[in-house]
């Protein structure tokens, strides 16, 4: 690789990395079928409704299969089998049993981690890569990490009664479709809940996926259950009477509306909504981890992570140097096919989504924003959208106060501590933050001073079963993973 160094920036020659030979993943490690019903009290049923949607793959826009739409008749069918499976099995199981049920989905899932990680590549668009590398791994994570509470709770919770609160509803989104499941499944039946979940419409496959393994696993009937459909579907779970807890992942607006359907009632909930983190760096960072530190942080799953690190704050003096090192690692990243294993950002996972995001490229260059795209060419079916940073950014723009769950940063300069806390945490969102420096002191003041749930240290996107995740303010509320993930599926007395 050719290196110039000019006026203090690094030019890297990275053509080559464009010119990798193809290295698609196979296609035959999974099997989907034409056709999925609704997973029901241990069994696929046919649903009420009698209507099927179809998903497709947003790297190709071809048909994947077609999945139930289950409507308010199928949603009440669903939780009468999670209700009558909490009362006469999982209730009264032996907590050390629950856990046995538990590994042996963790062993399953990691067993067939391949099928799972090509499905979930094929239905959201996500580099194959991250899905085998991250994903699943990571959900299986989290299966064998809350196996191992199940028999545990009197030490998680000394002094207190555990009781679980019965039937959970959960609803999760698009972005990371079976960890997002593992996430809300593991502790809630850990906790001795039943459950209805229902995954996303555009990326239902791996959690139908993940119902055969519970069947399989031989988990009582009704225990987990498993149903597709859109948004009505999920008010429909959210208005059900005989729902004790909505765990919700998804946006801040249908987290509203969640939040006022429930009051008044006895449900407890847990909101885990959208974000707009600021990544922090200081002039006495090491700029190169720092600037790999960003891309990560923002490019990871084509942007669409509630926690990306979609604000840059750079401290002024190495403010140039910065924004060239990320020009040119941007130049390096490899778009297209997400089957591809050198694919470093896939397909955007849905034509809305991808709508979403160029009406905030036109908005930020309205606003007055210097738009910079990599020069990568972009393959003609399918949803994609370049990498791209927008600097001569003001915080009152609105691609830099709003969501945007796309590849797309903002970059903006601060000169001392104070004013870039002020303006990280000016934003209705509080979910994570990133810092970059070389000392530890400066890191433990921001930690104290970022509204932010999560707040990573030269590092970015960093994730484990055993540490806890959540937000602030238009965030949402609760916490999942580690032990702070068990207590809002428990009554504790
Ligand atoms: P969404 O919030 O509409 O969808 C998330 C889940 O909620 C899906 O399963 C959906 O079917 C369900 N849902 C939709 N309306 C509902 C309702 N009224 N009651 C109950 N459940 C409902 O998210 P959408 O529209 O797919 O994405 C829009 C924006 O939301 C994105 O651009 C992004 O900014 C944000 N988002 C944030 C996520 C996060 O992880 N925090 C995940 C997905 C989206
Ligand atoms: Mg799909």
């Amino acid at each position: 690789m050719a290196k110039t160094v000019k006026n203090n920036t690094l030019k890297l020659k990275f053509e080559s990395s464009r010119n990798l030979a193809p290295a698609p993943e196979s296609k035959s490690a999974a099997k989907i079928s034409e056709r999925y019903d609704l997973f029901i009290d241990g069994k696929f049923e046919k649903p009420l409704s009698k209507k099927y949607f179809d998903t497709i793959n947003p790297a190709t826009e071809e048909r994947l299969a077609e999945v139930a739409e289950a409507n308010a008749a199928d949603v009440n069918k669903a939780v009468e089998a999670a209700r009558n499976a909490y009362d006469k099995t999982w209730k009264k199981m032996a907590p050390k049993e629950r856990a046995k049920y538990i590994y042996r989905v963790a062993r399953m899932v990691q067993e067939r981690a391949r099928e799972f990680a090509v499905i979930e590549t094929l239905d959201g668009g996500k580099p194959i890569r991250e899905s085998r590398d991250f994903d699943v791994p990571a959900a299986a994570n989290h299966f064998f990490y809350y196996a191992g509470w199940a028999d545990k709770l009197e030490y998680a919770f000394p002094n207190r009664q555990a009781q679980p609160l019965g039937v959970a509803g959960q609803i999760i989104p698009w972005n990371f479709p079976l960890l997002m499941a593992a996430w809300k499944i593991a502790p809630a039946l850990a906790t001795g809940n039943t459950v209805v979940l229902k995954p996303a419409e555009t990326t239902p496959l791996t959690a139908l996926k993940l119902a055969e393994i519970i069947q399989e696993a031989d988990l009582p009937p009704g225990v987990v259950n498993i149903i597709t459909g859109a948004g009505a579907t999920g008010a429909a779970m959210v208005d059900h009477p005989d729902i004790n807890k909505i765990a919700f992942t998804g946006s801040t607006d249908v987290g509203k509306i969640i939040q006022r359907a429930i009051a008044g009632t006895n449900k407890k909930a847990t909101l885990e909504l959208g974000g707009k983190a600021a990544n922090i760096i200081f002039d006495d960072a090491a700029l190169d981890q720092a600037v790999e530190g960003v891309v990560n942080g923002i490019f990871f799953n084509q942007g669409h992570v509630c926690c990306a690190g979609s604000r840059l704050y750079v401290q002024e003096s190495v403010f140039k140097t910065v924004v060239q090192k990320l020009k040119d690692r941007m130049e390096s990243l490899i778009v297209g096919d997400p089957m591809d294993k050198n694919t470093d950002i896939g397909a955007i996972n849905s034509k809305q989504q991808l709508e979403v995001i160029n009406t905030y490229l036109s908005i930020g260059q309205k606003e007055g924003a210097e738009m910079y795209q990599s020069s990568c060419s972009l393959p003609k079916k399918g949803f994609y959208c370049r990498p791209t940073i927008f600097t001569n950014v003001a915080q009152s723009n609105r691609i830099a106060q709003e969501e945007i769950f796309g590849p797309v940063l903002t970059i903006q300069s601060f000169r001392t501590d104070d004013e870039v806390i002020e303006k990280a945490n000016n934003t209705p969102y509080g979910l994570s933050a990133g810092v970059w420096t070389d000392k530890g002191s400066k890191i433990f003041n921001m930690t104290t001073k970022l509204k932010a749930g999560v707040v990573w240290a030269n590092t970015y996107n960093k994730f484990d079963p055993t540490s806890p995740f959540g937000g602030y303010k238009e965030s949402g509320y609760g916490r999942e993973g580690g032990l702070h993930g068990l207590a809002p599926y428990l009554n504790l007395v």
